[in-house]
């Protein structure tokens, strides 16, 4: 299964073997070119993307050992994302699957997201609760499922790799703003500020732009403040609440598994956080490596794997589109059946 994701700043080709083995998996990351202006740029993320799938494709290919012939279906985020730089995937996608004569299937870049904890641990199965964090979205899963999963809750307002990166901007620091935060709150006190929590005893959902605007009225109200503290501070209370609140829906959904994901997954003080809270409490904690938490077409693969064995494919009238949740399901799709001949 090739994998196909550039629905941001990331363009991503991945090979998976089995919906286990990942073959090859390269990342070629934008961030360089996009860090002058403080955040992604569409048009300059849409033309990196052009100029960098097809050579990626061909050193993925070399990587993995596999030639065209052998690639058995194409998964491709169909979305959310940057609209143009979804529709360069998508379009890359459908050729391929034109050219190959091989299956082309569509997958919600937030189920990739939720597909790399399988990836991470690949006996796993639901019922599990998610917690899946990246720039764009806060969404709490139940995954009752492979193919059934239910929202618990989202954001209100930002997301919370949103939140890191907005603060890091008023602090000056750069984007992407997680992990610049991350780093310089080792060296700061997370006690030095008392951030607000918000709506930590409410429910499972979020908002995080009042913390947002709570630092940045300490900036102006205390300008001797240590930055390495404002960082510590703002980021335990981020932690504070997202680790409750998957904590808890893990308790009243009377699930043993808890599970990260996204970028913000990478986040060091939340996955120490959730190793103290999680294990105590005898719940399984499943946290995938780094590479596997920030966008990366590895998760793609896997995603649409599982898609593949359901026998789905999308046709190539599929669409691209900017926004989409995860109430989209891939089973609503006029999609052709069909079946892997690597499959099980
Ligand atoms: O999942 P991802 O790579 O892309 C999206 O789908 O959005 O997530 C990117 C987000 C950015 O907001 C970035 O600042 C955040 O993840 N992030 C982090 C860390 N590493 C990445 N946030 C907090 N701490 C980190 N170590
Ligand atoms: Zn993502």
């Amino acid at each position: 299964m090739l994998g196909v994701e550039s629905s941001c700043d990331e363009t991503s080709l991945a090979i998976l073997e089995n919906g286990r083995v990942v073959r090859a998996s390269l990342v070629s990351s934008q961030a360089e070119l996009h860090q002058k202006y403080g955040g992604v740029v569409p048009e300059l993320a849409c033309r990196k993307h052009l100029e960098v799938l097809n050579p990626l494709y061909q050193e993925c290919l070399a990587r993995a050992e596999v030639r065209p012939g052998e690639l058995d279906a194409i998964a491709v985020t169909c979305g959310p994302g940057l609209i143009g730089a979804v529709l360069l995937g998508v379009a890359f996608a459908k050729t391929l699957s034109l050219v190959l004569d091989r299956p082309l299937i569509g997958v919600n870049h937030l189920e990739g997201h939720l597909a790399s904890v399988f990836l991470q641990e690949p006996e796993l199965e639901p019922p599990l609760v998610c917690l899946l964090v990246s720039g764009g979205h806060t969404l709490l899963v139940h995954l009752h499922d492979f193919d059934q999963l239910e929202v618990l809750g989202g954001t209100r307002d930002d997301a919370a790799g949103e939140a890191f990166d907005k603060v890091a901007k008023l602090l000056g620091l750069g984007y992407p703003g997680g992990p610049l935060v991350d780093q310089l709150a080792r060296q700061g006190d997370p006690a030095a500020i008392a951030f607000p929590r918000p709506m930590l005893d409410r429910g499972y959902e979020f908002s995080f732009s009042g913390l947002k605007t709570a630092v940045m009225n300490e900036l102006r109200e205390r300008p001797g403040l240590k930055v390495e503290d404002v960082c510590a501070s703002f980021q335990a209370a981020v932690v504070e609440v997202l680790a409750t609140k998957l904590l808890r829906a893990a308790r009243e959904k009377g699930v043993r598994t808890v599970a990260v994901a996204g970028g913000v997954a990478c986040n060091s003080a939340l996955r120490a956080e959730l190793v103290r809270r999680a294990e105590p409490k005898g719940l399984r904690l499943v946290v995938p490596s780094p590479a596997l938490c920030t966008d990366n077409a590895a998760m793609i693969a896997r995603a649409g794997w599982e898609v593949a064995r359901l026998g789905w494919s999308s046709s190539l009238e599929l669409e691209a589109s900017a926004s989409m949740g995860l109430d989209f399901r891939r089973l609503d799709c006029p999609d052709v059946k069909f079946s892997l001949k690597s499959l099980p």
